[in-house]
């Protein structure tokens, strides 16, 4: 037996997640079908908490997985069941937590342009609502008045890396700097400091922290100690705006790699990074030395965590089968396998240089690569998921396991070509269930109504005439 990660092995030449046959989970469920490892989740999740409780002694730690990176409820439940809190973008996500049995007073409402109807839902459950402008501070106010409750409240703050010349990974011709200072989320600093003694004053609010997400700009520690330490400092701007207001908790957002991530959507790539052991040090040694820098005692203060690729993209996996084979061997030779799987279901541009993903074929994972193919998938787009790699010799029914599509991908699939979108498989032990089911074609048009002018149609009068 060979392991290839926490969760999947080679056992006799056939591709296992944990106790699970891959190419059986397949046959069983069908294809195209994501599978997600609950044991490896669970452990990635421990990983987390344990890398960053050993760093924080000075208070307590919350790891509050971002739900938009794995939305299925029975995914989100397996954290729950660990403890985890959650962040959430909008009323959608904010509805999968409470689905997900996430502890209502550890979800955290995020999100830009936010309305009364979900900072009423937020507060109605006691999810703390995250600040991005003071329009919310406002609403927060009216509705915890409505509600006759306090709503608990952070500041989202975008601090200035002043010093920092370091340029993104997603745009290497931009500094991350100017990047953190365009993008539209969190409050203009301009906008924050009048914003602390007005929640003061507020009757229905209690400021508990400070929320910031850099996102995957870099992953050179320096950046991230510059992001923190900045953080700190403009925190104790605000806590002077405020007359000496001590944060409660922290949350300094995700943004953490994912190191078998392929990180097919940054343009650059192929460096590793810190361990996570080492950025949950250098986020708290940051934080520490800047609260020293501004007076503050950290003593009590609880540092959150939102991680969504870094906990979730290895504990997944897409299986689709190979459904046709063709080869030229005039003019230009070429061989194609055809999968049932596309780009519209993986998130990955249509004509790829290089492999967007790792891929093992799971039932003949002993065998070969010794033939060179396209690995195409199924839309009417050229769908060049795989171009010129190495595969074995390969027959129709082969099961194609696509690595590390634990995050991001499943969310972003798309319907095109009316095609129902894949089901997901939870593996636990030798155990796997039905987490979500595929979609129909049926419910690809569901949302479509004719209007009764169109029911019948000219043509079909003319031509029953
Ligand atoms: C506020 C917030 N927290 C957490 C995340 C998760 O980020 P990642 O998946 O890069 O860890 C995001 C992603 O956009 C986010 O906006």
């Amino acid at each position: 037996m060979k392991q290839i990660n926490e969760s999947l092995s080679i056992r006799n030449g056939r591709l296992f997640v944990e106790g699970c046959d891959a190419a059986r989970l397949a046959d069983e469920f069908g294809t195209p079908l994501f599978v997600v490892s609950e044991s490896h989740l669970r452990e990635n999740l421990r990983r987390y908490k344990l890398a960053f409780e050993a760093c924080w002694p000075e208070g307590r730690v919350r790891i509050m997985p971002a739900i938009k990176a794995n939305p299925i409820l029975a995914v989100r439940r397996v954290l729950s069941d660990e403890g985890c809190g959650c962040d959430v973008f909008g009323a959608g996500e904010l509805e999968g937590a409470l689905r997900g049995g996430v502890d209502p007073k550890a979800i955290s409402v995020n999100g830009s342009i936010k309305d009364s109807s979900i900072i009423r839902r937020a507060i109605e459950v006691d999810a703390r609502v995250v600040l991005d402008s003071p329009r919310e501070l406002e609403l927060c106010e009216q509705e915890g008045a409505r509600q006759g409750k306090v709503a608990r409240v952070m500041f989202r703050i975008k601090p200035f890396m002043s010093e920092l010349e370091t340029t993104s990974d997603f745009a290497p011709d931009a500094q991350i700097r100017e990047m953190t200072q365009m993008i539209k989320y969190g409050i203009p600093t301009s906008e924050l400091l009048p914003m602390g003694p007005r929640a003061l004053k507020l009757a229905h609010i209690d400021p508990v922290g400070i929320h910031v997400h850099m996102g995957r700009h870099s992953k050179k520690m320096e950046v991230w100690q510059s992001w923190v330490r900045h953080c700190t400092l403009l925190m104790g701007r605000l806590s002077r705006s405020m007359g000496g207001w001590l944060p409660r908790e922290v949350d300094f957002g995700g943004g953490f790699p994912s190191f078998p991530d392929k990180d097919t959507d940054v343009a650059v790539q192929g460096y590793a990074g810190p361990s996570l052991e080492d950025y949950a040090s250098g986020i708290t040694g940051a934080f520490r030395d800047a609260m020293r820098e501004v007076d503050m005692d950290p003593t009590g203060i609880t540092i959150e965590v939102e991680p969504g690729r870094g906990l979730h993209c290895d504990t997944g996996i897409h299986l689709t089968c190979v459904r046709n084979i063709k080869q030229e061997v005039e003019n230009r030779p070429r061989k194609w396998l055809e999968l049932d799987t596309s780009e519209v279901f993986l998130g990955v541009p249509g004509l790829n240089e290089s492999p967007p993903f790792d891929y093992i074929f799971a039932n003949k994972a002993n065998h070969p690569a010794d033939t060179l193919a396209d690995m195409v998938g199924q839309t009417c787009n050229a769908e060049l998921l795989f171009n010129q790699v190495r595969t074995p010799a390969a027959e129709e029914g082969d099961v194609v396991a696509l690595l590390n599509t634990g995050s991001y991908v499943e969310p972003m699939a798309a319907n095109f070509n009316a095609l129902p979108r894949p089901g997901t498989v939870l593996v636990c032990g030798d155990q796997a269930e039905v987490v979500k089911r595929h979609e129909t074609v049926e419910e690809v048009f569901a949302r479509d109504v004719i209007p009764a002018r169109l029911s019948t149609l000219r043509s079909s009068e003319a031509l029953e005439a």
